[in-house]
């Protein structure tokens, strides 16, 4: 049989990729859960807003040590910031990076298909504020915790400060782009953490459960537009966005440390400091809290780990 030629190849990829992002964009009507009836939003409070397991600090015995009311009170103030964190992420991250697509500025996705499917997944990112937002609400009134306020992610003021690093023009629009794909692959296992969970709020696990079956789309759909895009960037913009993608992995990561001791501070835990402190010491990152093994198979499916820089780059991040 004779071998296909890359450029016959590439359209065949193109081909492909179309019909199945065609086919995801039609199946939206039934699936987004924008469609659906709205979580119960009736709060019990008797039961916890989160899971001890997911604060950076849990383990520490100065945490530990604190009196049951505090620790609901810190637990409660974990769900405020899980959720604002994905408030961050859809406004200032996922947001202005179809807004790129939309106003065509990403090459390879100037187009109608990879235009509806956009347009989609913003109703649905939208949606998600409403969702998380009200539960933030709900949360604040029962907990009283109205007077919390939650500083910039490490997440978001990472990114900006690597958009600001880089002269070329197109540099920040590709530095938002790898961070939502980032994100987007990775929001599923971040919302998984909780939306299976029994022993919390029943209504925060069914906010992150609608949340999250939406966010399963969102990965396929973020892997296909990568494919697309990546082959019509220019080789400089390619080898930016190999650089670029293992860093947006260990923003995501970031244990957002800085932002808990501000959030503690103002709930007058005592010895707040000293065990952000700790943990500091331990590691920033939680590469073994988050599964980047997607964003490793995009990676290599679209070809940045054949290239020099590309591997490079991921090793240099310790992720692969
Ligand atoms: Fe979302
Ligand atoms: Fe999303």
């Amino acid at each position: 049989m004779q071998a296909m030629t890359p450029n016959r190849q590439h359209a065949n990829e193109a081909n492909r990729s179309m019909e199945l992002l065609t086919r995801i964009a039609k199946g939206w009507g039934q699936r987004a859960q924008v469609k659906q009836h709205e979580p119960d939003l009736r709060y019990d409070p008797e039961r916890p807003d989160f899971l001890e397991k997911l604060l950076p600090f849990h383990m520490h015995p100065l945490y530990q040590a604190l009196d049951e009311h505090t620790k609901r009170q810190v637990l409660a103030a974990g769900w405020i910031i899980y959720n604002e964190k994905t408030v961050a992420i859809e406004l200032e991250i996922v947001s202005p990076a179809c807004q790129d697509i939309l106003y065509e500025n990403v090459p390879g996705l100037d187009n109608e298909w990879a235009k509806e499917i956009v347009c989609e997944t913003l109703v649905d990112e939208a949606y998600h504020l409403l969702l998380v937002k009200n539960a933030n609400r709900l949360t604040r009134a029962h907990r009283d915790l109205g007077h919390i306020r939650v500083p910039q992610f490490a997440l978001v003021r990472q990114m900006q400060q690597e958009q600001a690093r880089h002269v070329a023009d197109w540099a920040p629009m590709l530095v938002r782009l790898s961070t939502a794909v980032v994100s987007e692959i990775f929001i599923s296992d971040y919302l998984h953490q909780l939306s299976d969970e029994d022993s919390i709020q029943p209504l925060n696990r069914a906010t992150v459960a609608a949340h999250r079956h939406d966010e399963l789309a969102h990965s396929k759909i973020f892997a296909e537009l990568t494919r697309n895009f990546y082959q019509a960037l220019s080789s400089a913009q390619r080898s930016f966005f190999a650089e670029t993608l293992p860093k947006s992995i260990h923003w995501f990561a970031d244990k957002e440390l800085d932002l808990w001791l501000d959030v503690l501070q103002q709930l007058g835990v005592r010895h707040a400091r000293e065990m952000i402190e700790d943990c500091r010491e331990v590691n920033q990152v939680a590469l073994d809290r988050v599964d980047y093994s997607g964003v490793v198979r995009l990676a290599e499916d679209v070809g940045i780990l054949d290239t020099r820089e590309g591997l490079a780059a991921f090793q240099r991040a310790a992720l692969i």
